[in-house]
């Protein structure tokens, strides 16, 4: 499903810094792995180039057998658009927009019917435990509200391939492990590839399996 070779970033401003050295990663469909490593090694940075976010150096990123690295932005947005869904570590919800419009904006990019796309959303305000608060502007929610917004809109179009960088720092332990189960069960019935980016262990033993990013590339955790 995600197969990554021997993925190389550096970035020359302020000063010229390699922060991806080597990266190679294989998940599969229905497979749910976490990314751990200390903060500025470069996970975030690594979810980004999966996402055609930012640009490799070098290497390769393959989704479904189809190569990510040298699309125009054009084509990458449009598979953004239709097969991942990912959760930002900063959320970037749209502060104006009401919890529903923000959940329901990858259906409405993908043109699922609005009867489609308001089941789904009630569907997934109930799982992220927000049902009755669709119509409150998102600007008026707290951050551990924000954050299972993102959530849910990152999950509203049944993406093939699930990013989640850090998506329960800001909750309390209880929303944590509900949302935790929620990014587990969607990879599970959705047949999809996820990667959890996190700093809780608690977090990253809800996965199948636990990598670790280090300087020299990204390992199994047992081996590294
Ligand atoms: N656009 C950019 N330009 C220059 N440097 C950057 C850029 N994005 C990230 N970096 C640098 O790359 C390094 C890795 O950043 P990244 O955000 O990927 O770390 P991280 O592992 O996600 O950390 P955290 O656990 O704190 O979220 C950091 O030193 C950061 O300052
Ligand atoms: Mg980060």
């Amino acid at each position: 499903m995600l197969s990554i070779r021997n993925l190389g970033k550096s970035f020359l401003c302020p000063e010229s810094r390699e922060v991806l050295h080597d990266v190679s990663l294989e998940v599969a469909r229905g497979e749910y792995i976490a990314i751990m490593g200390e903060s500025g090694i470069g996970k975030s940075t690594l979810l980004n180039l999966i996402a055609g976010l930012e640009m490799p150096d070098h290497g390769s990123i393959r989704l479904d057998g189809c190569e990510l690295v040298g699309l125009d932005d054009n084509r990458l947005t449009r598979l953004r658009r239709q097969k991942m869904g990912f959760v930002f570590q900063a959320f970037h919800l749209l502060p104006y927009l009401t919890v529903s419009q923000n959940i329901a904006l990858p259906l409405a990019l993908n043109d699922v019917s609005e009867r489609d796309a308001s089941e789904r959303v009630s569907s997934l305000l109930a799982s992220i435990g927000l049902a009755g608060r669709g119509g409150s502007p998102v600007r008026e929610l707290s951050g551990g509200e924000m954050q299972r917004v993102a959530i849910a809109r990152a999950l509203a179009h049944r993406p093939q391939l699930i990013l989640a960088d850090e998506p329960t720092g800001n909750l309390d332990p209880v929303s944590a492990s509900h949302v935790q189960a929620l990014l587990r069960d969607q990879v599970r019935q959705g047949n999809a590839a996820g990667i959890l980016v996190t700093h809780s262990p608690a977090a990253a033993a809800t996965t199948d399996r636990i990598y670790v990013l280090n300087p020299e590339g990204l390992f199994p955790r047992d081996a590294a």
